[in-house]
């Protein structure tokens, strides 16, 4: 088994990591795969692991699973998320049609939820093992060992709040923008404070080397590729970057993974 992941804060590696233990699975993270130009992959089973943003599958992922070929009689895909799931399976599906995959199971997992524009995350992060998330993940473990064939059910108020956020091209409010997703353009809504060192390490957590540092000057910039996974955010051991209308300075890591850990996975 091979599983295809995705990190900004742990949660997902978490979940990637630990089926890969249960079932003997080879962990991949997507960003090593794109940087290396490796799209093709073939196994008896085949996962995709990763956050879901905006009620969806992240842009990232899906221009992935839009270039890559999988080899498999059972492709499955676990989102992780913190609050609602909105139609992320239904969004998965459709890429996946367009793409010419076929999901034998999709399922989602709740966890801490690390949008620093709804949620302090010194709160928040309290709630990390409350969630019922490993509860869910024995099911998952579970399933995807037999081989089960579901994919979780989605109604109509999911499908259409998927569809009203992502109607969003620009906040023009401020609940807007504690909602939107930012997307394109996310890099007018970071700024940073004056405690750089110049460490690097913001850049070593992004998983489009979207970060060029200056180390004379220690201040970063950021270049037109972000997808607003928010690891710069939250990894940054100087907690020197920020987005307008985060709730509170606080950040979040999940705590079964190390920095590191992060790090070798996105750099
Ligand atoms: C840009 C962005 C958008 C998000 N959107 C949602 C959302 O719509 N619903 C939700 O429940 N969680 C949302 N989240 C929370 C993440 O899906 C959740 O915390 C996830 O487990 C993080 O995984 P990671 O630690 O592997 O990066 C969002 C997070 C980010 C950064």
């Amino acid at each position: 088994m091979k599983i295809l992941y995705f990190t900004a804060t742990g949660n997902s590696l978490h979940i990637a990591k630990s089926i890969a233990q249960s079932l003997k699975g080879e962990l991949l993270s997507i960003p090593q795969m794109i940087k290396e130009g490796r799209f093709e992959f073939t196994d008896e089973k085949i996962g995709l692991l990763f956050p879901l943003y905006g009620y969806g599958v992240p842009s990232y992922i899906v221009d992935f699973i839009k270039r890559a070929k999988f080899n498999t009689n059972y492709l499955f895909g676990i989102s992780t998320f913190g609050v609602y799931s909105g139609a992320v399976a239904t969004h998965l599906m459709d890429v996946a049609k367009e793409a010419g995959h076929h999901f034998s199971y999709v399922n989602t997992i709740k966890m801490v939820d690390n949008y620093l524009p709804g949620f302090n995350m010194a709160k928040e992060g309290a709630n990390e093992g409350k969630k019922g998330t490993e509860e869910r993940l024995e099911t998952i473990k579970s399933d995807i060992a037999n081989s089960k064939e579901w994919i979780i059910p989605e109604n109509f108020l999911r499908k259409l709040s998927f569809n009203i956020m992502h109607s969003i091209k620009k906040p023009v409010s401020k609940k807007q923008l504690k909602l939107h997703i930012y997307g394109e353009g996310i890099e007018n809504y970071v700024y940073t404070d004056n405690n750089c060192t110049g460490c690097g390490l913001c850049a070593n957590v992004c998983p489009v080397n979207n970060i060029v540092v200056d180390k004379e000057n220690k201040t970063i910039s950021l270049k037109g590729d972000c997808f607003g996974c928010f690891s710069c955010l939250h990894n940054c051991p100087q907690n020197n970057i920020h987005i307008k209308g985060e709730v509170s300075s606080d950040r979040y890591r999940n705590s079964n993974i190390t920095l590191a850990e992060i790090v070798k996975s996105n750099s």
